[in-house]
């Protein structure tokens, strides 16, 4: 191979330094992954050819080099700070009040407000525009040297950009792993038997930390810059506002949340405004962090011992405690899988009190390894169900013995069985089985059901202990002198629940369909067979084949269905509800027009945790998306779940907006939706 002109190797080197940041900083890619790729080839094999070509900022050190043995040490000039904590509202006026005292001003101080990032603090060093050292922070005085690891990092330039480069910078940010990365990452951990990592923080920490910057590159970290240790620059920034400006400029990245707040008040509401957000976030935040804006009073200021008196941290409350667990209870769904629940001692968590948390299913208990009156970390985070995350072992009392998962249904003892492709155990009881009779009924009478308004568990567990209830048509049985008799019920409440109980008779054929509690078809699917079929009947008489060719059913559910209407218990039960007079017939969806993903196209990919993907599409298509399998530049949005595939990288490359699960789950909400969750608590 004949040596590239220095000027062409030089070019390229920009050149994919450039697609770089477009890439991983801006999130606005000009060209392919395939493209880009073939250039990057292309650099390597002329650095392998021409080693004395090769630039300290060359692309080519992302993908890592030889190990090392040990870290350097590298002492900060400049030492990098901690933060003092806000836990509440009056903190944070504390705050406000002192420099207001300090620096002797009546007017209100100017903050920036940014995301607390939830991950590791890193500094840069650049000399004339190029990546020199990278280091951890250590104890503040003191950190390691972590070039090689940096370099491998997308969202870290080798080289800056720009037309005013400083002479020497040192930036500091915080390296944290998107929870999508997070994801793909304990996926492949555990399909190589690996030790699976806590949470994206540990990851991002023992990322950086690794002697081998191969290593470090096959992981998804991100680094996102906040604020400077050295400056020698003809670029003087006055406020720190204008300094982050100024390192956006220089090609970092800088978190999009950053807020430029007039006063202490509109700090607070943007810490509230962030705290709604957060469990939407695509990463972990713990907090906001609140500086003073101008770098002048902020000189004034100072620090005490290891924190700036310019700067705090207003904290969201935990979304991870310890307590200890009371006992476990088994809790049997309608379809009489049974759930492990954790009995706990209350704690506040996530910013509320937490007396229960999932414990999933059998293996779920078997992977804590957890014993009778164990310590353990409880963590809920946004609106999900609080789950046991670890147990303590170190605090496991002496006396304390392993909770075995039963082997009978905990209510009825009936035979358990294994759910087939699931991790789930169900109890063979069907309606011999109190707790799937009372649940069952729970259903049926829900709101989105039937809609037998009054009637709550507490009373539909009365009628089913006292066996005034086995089955859906005896609710339409019961009498005043039944209701009165059962507890906390008057006259005057009898009969309005006699009352609502008539009304519920005149339904839709979708809230039929989807009242019976048919295995895995929930409002959305019922809603598809709705529209398909127009008449019960119609559907009971569909065979299995042409169930299966129906999107949004698919084959799982077309058994279901099937085996469902070939039992003649429910049968019997249908027959029953009919001849009391429940009116199901088909009622004409209201027009596409109006509902509110009118004219949208959906597309899914990867695994969706809270529930099913059919259920998912069931409910795009009732709120009047068209749900399509491929995705192309006509598609409105992409919904992102775990192990995304393919699709997600081609809706990058189209630009095609993608939108996470918890994202989705929040606009389900906004549109009076509540899917039918995987999980049952
Ligand atoms: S400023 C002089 N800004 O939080 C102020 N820190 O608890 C030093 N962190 O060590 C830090 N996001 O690792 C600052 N926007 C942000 C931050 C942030 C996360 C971390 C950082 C620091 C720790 C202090």
């Amino acid at each position: 191979m004949a040596a590239p002109p220095v000027q062409a190797y030089k070019t390229l080197v920009k050149e994919l330094q450039y697609h770089n940041h477009r890439y991983h900083v801006l999130d606005d890619p000009v060209i392919s992954d395939g493209e880009y790729d073939r250039k990057l080839s292309l650099l390597q094999s002329w650095e392998h050819a021409f080693p004395d070509l090769i630039d300290d900022d060359s692309p080519t050190h992302r993908v890592g080099g030889r190990p090392l043995s040990e870290f350097s040490q590298i002492s900060h000039s400049v030492p990098m700070l901690s933060l003092e904590n806000a836990f509440d509202s009056d903190a944070l006026m504390d705050f406000d009040r002192r420099i207001a005292e300090r620096t002797e001003t009546q007017e209100n101080v100017n903050y920036v407000c940014e995301p607390k990032l939830d991950g590791v603090a890193l500094s840069l060093l650049y000399r004339d525009g190029v990546l020199e050292r990278a280091a951890t922070r250590g104890d503040g005085m003191i950190g390691e040297d972590v070039t090689a690891n940096a370099k491998t990092i997308r969202s870290v330039p080798l080289r800056l950009q720009g037309d005013s480069l400083p002479n020497l910078i040192e930036v500091r940010g915080e390296v944290y792993i998107p929870h999508e990365g997070f994801e793909l990452l304990n996926a492949e951990a555990d399909r190589l038997g690996d030790k699976k990592f806590v949470n994206p923080r540990n990851a991002a920490a023992g990322s950086l930390r690794q002697l081998d910057s191969r290593v470090t590159a096959s992981r998804p970290l991100v680094m996102s810059v906040y604020g400077l240790g050295i400056l020698e620059s003809t670029v003087k920034p006055k406020t720190h506002f204008e300094m982050l400006t100024y390192l956006k400029q220089l090609g970092f990245l800088v978190n999009s949340h950053t807020y430029l707040a007039a006063n202490i008040f509109q700090c607070e509401s943007f810490y509230e405004q962030l705290a709604k957000q957060r469990s939407s976030l695509p990463y972990d935040i713990d907090g906001i962090v609140i500086k003073v804006n101008s770098l002048e009073i902020q000189q004034r200021m100072g620090a005490v011992l290891r924190s700036p008196r310019w700067a705090i941290a207003r904290k969201f409350p935990a979304q991870e405690e310890m307590t200890r667990l009371v006992a476990v209870e088994y809790q049997v769904g309608r379809t009489g899988v049974i759930t492990p629940v954790g009995r706990l001692e209350p704690v506040f968590v996530g910013g509320v009190t937490v007396r229960n948390a999932t414990l999933h299913n059998q293996d779920e208990i078997a992977r804590l390894d957890l014993f009778t009156d164990d310590t353990v970390i409880v963590r809920r985070a946004g609106d999900v169900i609080p789950k046991i995350v670890r147990v303590v072992k170190e605090y496991r009392r002496a006396n304390a013995s392993l909770i075995e998962f039963p082997q009978q249904c905990p209510v009825c003892g009936s035979e358990i069985e294994q759910v087939p492709d699931e991790a789930a155990v169900r109890c063979t009881g069907g309606m011999r089985c109190p707790a799937q009779v009372k649940q069952s009924i729970n259903h049926f009478v829900s709101r989105r059901a039937i809609n037998i308004e009054g009637l709550g568990d507490k009373l539909v567990e009365q009628l089913v202990d006292r066996d005034h209830v086995k089955s859906f048509s005896d609710l339409y049985r019961l009498d005043l002198v039944i209701l009165c008799s059962l507890e906390r019920m008057a006259e005057k409440s009898s009969k309005k629940l006699l009352k609502s109980i008539h009304a519920s008779r005149d339904t839709s054929l979708s809230k039929f369909i989807y009242a019976l509690g048919i295995r895995e078809v929930g409002e959305g699917c019922a809603q598809i067979l709705a529209n398909r079929f127009q008449s019960l009947e119609a559907l009971i008489a569909e065979p299995l084949e042409k169930l299966t060719e129906i999107e949004g059913v698919g084959p799982v559910v077309a058994r279901h269905i099937v085996d469902y209407f070939a039992e003649p218990k429910n049968m019997n039960v249908i027959d029953e509800l009919l001849s009391i007079g429940l009116n199901c017939h088909h009622k004409v969806d209201k027009e596409n027009s109006s509902r509110p993903l009118a004219g949208q196209t959906w597309v899914l990919t990867g695994n969706l945790d809270s529930m099913s993907r059919e259920g998912a599409k069931g409910i795009l298509k009732s709120l009047g998306a068209k749900v399509s399998s491929s995705i192309s530049a006509k598609t409105t949005k992409l919904l992102v779940g775990s192990k995304a595939g393919s699709k997600l990288e081609k809706a990058k490359l189209l630009r095609v907006p993608t939108m996470q699960e918890r994202e989705f789950a929040d606009l389900l909400v906004s549109h009076n939706v509540y899917p039918e969750h995987k999980t049952e608590i």
